[in-house]
């Protein structure tokens, strides 16, 4: 099949370089004329495992390329996928769709003939309608629209794409039910995942999806600041919950509050939904306010642990990726770190193994960054865990402390063992830990 992809970023870059793989002809369109110029020389501008391989390979067989003309692309497509970003809008949370509405625009006026138009941006309730709108104003040629939500994780994309879960295809028209299933039938071989529904289920699928993991981690944050309380151990609480199937055993782990390009926003998004709807989401808004708090968390508990201000203190930061195998920073728990920190007048050094470079473009020089996880202790009077890369789980914990001002240490992912951090030496934090502050120390 030939397929032109619109939006060339973590989703489409993935989607694109993945439906080449199984022998379709892509062209992958951005309008970034950097990126796509590295792309084409098969530079991968994101930090996502296998993607590189992926992509190399596709671009060499002749099956992938990039342009950043969307005139060039959608001409003969068969399928053309709209993949650029639907941010947070400025003003209510709603969902920002003038991109893919330009896109839409774009399309329009470069069909020659029938194509499936299918969305895999996350997009709210009726979108579909708008981009249908937008098609049959521009183009006198017939088409369909589709929604195919993309449910692939950061740092783990490729193979999600390639091995999905399910595929969900919202579609009104035989022919693109046709056209889409026999796109996905190569990616489950081994079972139906197909999943074809209405169009507007499809669309709301994606969010409640996000919405529900949203909910589930910020109930265990809260559940953690009670256990903090109660003298209580979430983490043994976790397990004992987890060994329930109703229940299971992903997305329980307490933290720093979740981040990332998709959670935040699209919590956000389904509740303004709900409300022009004249419906309120109690849940999900509940789950943004614990999160908005949770984020603040380690930052006052840093500051706690001076007296309240933080001049004069250097506090090193390990990870700033909103998570581990990904170097996307939005909206990354990290940032309110270190911007709780700088008002509370700390210095602060951080290390990432591969989001640097997008943490110096965003912050400039309000945040000291080293190359080396020991080397950004060296001197610090506290040490804060933000990311569970696993290279910090097995860390040389005698080099970290000698580095070290003060062994001060917040693990804000509970990855490590408190009583082996005493007995190094550690004053240690973790979250949801209360059990903790009532052991015998010495
Ligand atoms: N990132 C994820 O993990 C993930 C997972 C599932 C779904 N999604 C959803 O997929 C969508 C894309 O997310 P992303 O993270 O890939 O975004 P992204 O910001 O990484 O990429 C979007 C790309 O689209 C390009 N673009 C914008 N307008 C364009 C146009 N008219 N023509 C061509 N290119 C254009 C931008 O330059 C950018 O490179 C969003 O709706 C997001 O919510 C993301």
């Amino acid at each position: 099949m030939r397929l032109a992809v619109i939006g060339t970023g973590y989703v489409g870059l993935v989607a694109g370089a993945g439906f080449s793989d199984f022998g379709n002809d892509v062209v992958c369109v951005d309008l970034d004329e950097a990126r796509i110029e590295r792309l084409r020389k098969g530079v991968i501008p994101i930090h996502e495992p296998q993607l590189e391989d992926l992509v190399q390979r596709n671009l060499a067989a002749g099956r992938l390329s990039f342009t950043t003309s969307t005139a060039e692309a959608v001409p003969g497509a068969d399928v053309v996928i709209l993949a650029v970003g639907t941010p947070q809008s400025e003003d209510d949370g709603s969902a920002d769709l003038r991109f893919i509405e330009a896109a839409a625009a774009q399309v329009a006026t470069a069909l020659t003939g029938f194509a499936v138009v299918v969305t895999k941006s996350t997009v709210p309730v009726g979108t579909a309608d708008r981009i249908r709108a937008i098609l049959s104003a521009g183009t006198k040629h017939p088409f369909a629209v589709a929604s195919n939500p993309e449910f692939l994780k950061e740092g783990d994309a490729v193979n999600d794409f390639m091995k999905p879960d399910r595929v969900i295809l919202g579609v009104d028209d035989d022919r693109a039910a046709r056209t889409l299933r026999s796109l996905y039938s190569p990616f489950v071989r081994t079972g139906d995942r197909i999943m074809v529904m209405d169009i507007r289920s499809a669309e709301l699928t994606k969010y409640a999806s996000n919405s529900m993991l949203a909910v589930r981690i910020s109930f265990m944050n809260e559940l953690a600041l009670l256990a903090e309380k109660v003298g209580a151990d979430i983490e043994q609480v976790r397990k004992g919950m987890s060994t329930d199937p109703r229940i299971g055993n992903k997305f329980l782990f307490p933290g720093p509050g979740f981040g990332g390009s998709c959670f935040p926003k699209d919590i956000r998004a389904l509740s303004h939904t709900a409300r022009q709807n004249g419906h309120q989401l109690e849940i999900v808004d509940a789950a943004e306010r614990a999160n908005r708090r949770q984020k603040r968390v380690l930052g006052e508990r840093i500051r706690a642990a001076f007296g309240g201000a933080l001049a004069g203190k250097r506090i090193a930061i390990w990870g700033l990726a909103f998570k581990p195998e990904t170097d996307d920073i939005r909206e990354a728990p990290a940032l309110q770190l270190v911007s709780d920190l700088l008002e509370a007048g700390a210095t602060v050094v951080g290390y990432d193994p591969v989001a640097m470079d997008n943490v110096r473009a965003q912050l400039g020089d309000r945040i000291e960054l080293a190359n080396d996880m020991y080397a950004v202790a060296a001197g610090a009077h506290a040490l804060a865990l933000v990311t569970e890369w696993k290279q910090f789980r097995g860390a040389d914990f005698r080099r970290l402390k000698e580095q070290m001002a003060n062994p001060l240490v917040f693990d804000g992912r509970n990855i490590w063992d408190p009583a082996t951090m005493r007995d190094l030496g550690f004053t240690y934090h973790a979250i949801g830990r209360g059990h903790e502050q009532n052991a015998p120390r010495g």
